[in-house]
């Protein structure tokens, strides 16, 4: 097994980590779609960088009647649809032949033996030593029972075995915090915390990665990240589109389920954290959980000043007319679901102590984007600011998470010319004009770090936990207020006049995105 973990390798500046030891990667799931745009795009790429180990088998099981050569033709479908890179001949039948398909229906007792024998049959002809990672790409009611599957048919190895098992656990996990410790406690009962890589497809972008490197590898940044100079920090993570074809799921959910719990929250966490003191996994994400416990508590007053929710009614996405979000197919008429939510929290620390953190997400806003905005406080209105009718921008710092990644410095700078004129400046870096080839999907770097048995990009137990428990009082109080008004906004605009409100009442304004 490698022992680099991203610590060793950040420190070192050394190219990520061959996932050298030989594996099986059962992707429960297989013919879904995730595993379609995402899973197996993202493993054909790791083999064209040569970061896929030399034997592998990636074994995608499902009700689907497919066999391999079934499996390989869908596969192929979604690698030259999604893949960041076109299909090389030579490359994809390499990658072809470490396919194969288990037709399994998961709640038939006998599956996991066919599964197993299949299993052992393919590591055979493979020469692959039984090391597995299983991928749960299946609907949330699957997890648990497939987990027990793989306890009662012995799959999984102990933790410090000669063989590893991993388990891969994608969101949503649970839609409460009850059902978070219920999916989590019987999760527990088959693997051990550090065999359980719990997925947040956000933590896997380069820019979030790099958030760790702008603050700790530069020296300009750290010491004004706190209440001393900031005056606040926005987290912005907008789509254009509408619930598109997941009103299933997403009715159930509500934007601060899908996103606020879990993307939005973890961002906050990567931005606030304190220094680690090493960059072990279990050191970051002992700081991360730290800025989540030290969330401001929410109490049912506190959340109607400083949540707002919203929903999207009739109007355009680029011009064109869509339809408002309870005329969605699958969606409810009178559906209480909200798809724009915007807060105003605070962290109770040393450090963050009265900045507020504004957080908004939403469908159907005017351009995807999602971005985290350090804005600092004013100058004195002295020298260049003292005429207060034109005050000076206060300097920001913009991380682009998508798209366009990348971050700016927005700064003050003279006018050329005689007189002392000043013009608000950018300096912007981009990933893409500096390092010039295309930025792995978060997709591929997640599952290369689950090979490689490095946990840092997941979420533990205790921080999922943690963020259900600071989100539940906003949910319990919507569902007591179920009936209270739930303002609308127009598809294609950046929410409901309230979430303009809650940042204006503190006299500043959302970012222009
Ligand atoms: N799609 C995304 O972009 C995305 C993003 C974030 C998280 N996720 C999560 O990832 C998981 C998969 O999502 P998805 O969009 O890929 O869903 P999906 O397209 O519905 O795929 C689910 C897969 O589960 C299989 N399945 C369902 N019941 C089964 C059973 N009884 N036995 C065996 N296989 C069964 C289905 O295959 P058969 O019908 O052939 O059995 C299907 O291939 C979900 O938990 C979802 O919340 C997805």
């Amino acid at each position: 097994m490698s022992p680099e973990t991203l610590a060793e390798r950040l420190a070192a500046g050394s190219a990520p980590p061959v996932a050298a030891d030989a594996v099986s990667i059962v992707i429960f799931g297989g013919a879904g779609d995730l595993a379609h745009r995402k899973l197996l795009p993202a493993l054909y790429n790791l083999l064209i960088d040569g970061l896929l180990p030399p034997r592998v088998a990636i074994v995608g099981v499902g009700r689907r009647d497919f066999d391999d050569a079934g499996f390989r033709a869908f596969a192929k479908d979604g690698v030259t649809k999604f893949s960041r890179r076109p299909i090389d001949d030579a490359r994809w039948k390499t990658f072809a032949e470490s396919l194969f398909f288990v037709n399994v229906d998961l709640g038939d007792e006998n599956g996991f033996v066919r599964l197993g024998a299949r299993l052992d049959t393919v590591e055979h002809e493979r020469g692959l030593p039984g090391n597995r990672v299983y991928y749960l790409a299946v609907p949330p009611s699957l997890f648990v029972p497939t987990v027990e599957g793989l306890r009662h048919a012995r799959f999984i190895a102990p933790p410090d075995g000669k063989q590893f098992a991993r388990l891969i656990v994608e969101k949503p996990i649970g839609h409460d915090l009850q059902s978070a410790r219920e999916i989590n406690d019987a999760i527990a009962k088959s693997f051990d915390e550090r065999q359980i890589f719990r997925i947040d497809h956000y933590l896997g972008k380069e820019t979030v990665q790099n958030i760790l490197v702008l603050r700790f590898a530069n020296s300009f940044f750290e010491p004004l990240f706190n209440q001393k100079y900031i005056d606040h920090v926005q987290i912005t993570v907008a789509e254009t589109e509408g619930v598109g074809t997941r009103a299933g799921y997403y009715e159930q959910a509500g934007a601060l389920r899908d996103m606020v719990q879990n993307h939005l929250l973890q961002l906050l966490a990567l931005v606030a954290t304190e220094p680690p003191h090493s960059l072990d996994p279990d050191v970051i994400r002992d700081e991360k959980l730290e800025v989540v416990q030290s969330l401001r508590p929410l109490t049912p007053d506190t959340i109607d000043a400083s949540v707002v929710r919203g929903q999207y009614a009739a109007g355009f996405d680029m011009g064109k007319p869509v339809p408002g979000y309870r005329d969605e197919d699958g969606v409810k008429p009178a559906s209480t679901t909200e798809t724009f939510v915007a807060l105003k929290l605070f962290i109770d620390n040393w450090r963050w102590a009265g900045v507020p953190f504004f957080l908004r997400t939403g469908k159907r806003l005017p351009k995807r984007a999602s971005e985290i905005s350090i804005q600092l406080k004013e100058v004195p209105p002295i020298l260049f600011n003292r005429n207060a009718a034109s005050r000076l921008d206060a300097n920001v710092l913009t991380i682009r998470i998508q798209p366009d990644e990348g971050f700016a410095l927005g700064i003050s700078s003279k006018v050329p010319g005689p007189r002392v004129q000043i013009y608000p400046v950018n300096m912007d870096f981009r990933y893409g004009s500096t390092f010039g080839a295309s930025s792995p999907e978060a997709y591929e770097r997640l599952l290369l770090d689950v090979m490689a048995g490095d946990a840092t990009l997941f979420m533990r137990r205790d921080s999922v936990e943690a963020s259900w428990q600071w989100v539940s009082p906003i949910l319990d109080r919507w569902t007591e207020r179920a009936d209270a008004d739930l303002p609308k906004y127009a598809a294609g605009s950046w929410g409901p006049a309230e979430a303009d409100r809650l940042i204006g009442s503190t006299g500043r304004t959302w970012r222009q995105l």
